[in-house]
C-alpha cells in the first residue's frame, strides 16, 4: 500500500492558509502555489539515493555526495497542475516535464482526457504527478493509468489539498503510489468540491470565472 505523507512544515501550512482565503487574488495565489510546490519538492525528494564522488575543493581533495539513481520527471495535470511546475523545477531543474490534459465532467465528475505528452524515456524515470486538488481522485487515478500504460514504474502523486475520498480512490486503484499532500480536508460537497478546500484551483490560478 502506498503511503500518505502530510507535509506539516510551518511554511507549507502558512502558505496553504493564504491560498485557502477567498480574498487572495490570482497574482498572489499563483506565487504562493509556486512557493508551495518548491517546498513540497524538497520533501518529496527526501528519499533520493546518493552516491559518493571525489572532488577537489580549493583546499583539499574530498569525498562528497551527489544524487544518483533514476532521473526525474514532473507531470502536471492540466490545467491547475501547471501552477506547480515552476516551483518544482526550481529545486529539480534537470527533471523533464510531461503534460496530461484532463478535465472533470461537471455532471458525472468523471475525468475526460484531451492531451498526453510524456518524456520518451518515461519508463526509466521517477515521475512526480502534480495537481493542487485530489477530490474524488478520478483525475489522479486516470493520470496514473495513462503514465503506467506508457511504461512508467515509479510514480509519486503530489497535491496541495486531498479529500479522504480521493486518497481512498488512489490507494485502491494504485497501491504502489505514495501520496504527498499539504492537508487532508474533511470531505467533498455535493458538487464534488473539497470542503473547506480552496474552491476551483484552475479558476483561482488563471482568473477564469
Ligand atoms: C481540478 C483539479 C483536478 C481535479 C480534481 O481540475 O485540478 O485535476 O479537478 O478532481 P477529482 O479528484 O474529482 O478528479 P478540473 O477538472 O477542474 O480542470 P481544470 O484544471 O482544467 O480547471
Ligand atoms: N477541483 C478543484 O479545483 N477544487 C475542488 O475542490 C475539487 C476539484
Amino acid at each position: 500500500m502506498g503511503k500518505v505523507h502530510v507535509l506539516d512544515h510551518p511554511l507549507i501550512q502558512h502558505k496553504l492558509t493564504l491560498i485557502r482565503d477567498k480574498e487572495t487574488g490570482s497574482k498572489e495565489f499563483r506565487e504562493l502555489v509556486e512557493e508551495l510546490a518548491l517546498l513540497m519538492a524538497y520533501e518529496v525528494t527526501r528519499d533520493l539515493p546518493l552516491k559518493e564522488v571525489e572532488i577537489e575543493t580549493p583546499v583539499a581533495k574530498a569525498k562528497a555526495k551527489v544524487i544518483s539513481g533514476k532521473k526525474l520527471g514532473v507531470v502536471p495535470i492540466l490545467r491547475a497542475g501547471l501552477g506547480m511546475v515552476d516551483g518544482m523545477l526550481k529545486l529539480i531543474p534537470a527533471a523533464k516535464v510531461g503534460h496530461i490534459g484532463l478535465y472533470r465532467d461537471p455532471e458525472t465528475l468523471e475525468p475526460v482526457e484531451y492531451y498526453c505528452k510524456l518524456p520518451y524515456d518515461v519508463e526509466e524515470r521517477e515521475l512526480i504527478i502534480i495537481d493542487p486538488m485530489l477530490a474524488t481522485g478520478g483525475s489522479a487515478s486516470a493520470a496514473i493509468d495513462f503514465i503506467k500504460q506508457r511504461g512508467a514504474k515509479s510514480i509519486k502523486l503530489v497535491c496541495l489539498i486531498a479529500a479522504p475520498e480521493g486518497i481512498a480512490r488512489v490507494e485502491q486503484d494504485h497501491p504502489d503510489v505514495d501520496i504527498f499532500a499539504a492537508a487532508v480536508d474533511e470531505r467533498l460537497n455535493e458538487l464534488g468540491y473539497i470542503v473547506p478546500g480552496l474552491g476551483d484551483a484552475g479558476d483561482r490560478l488563471f482568473g477564469t470565472k
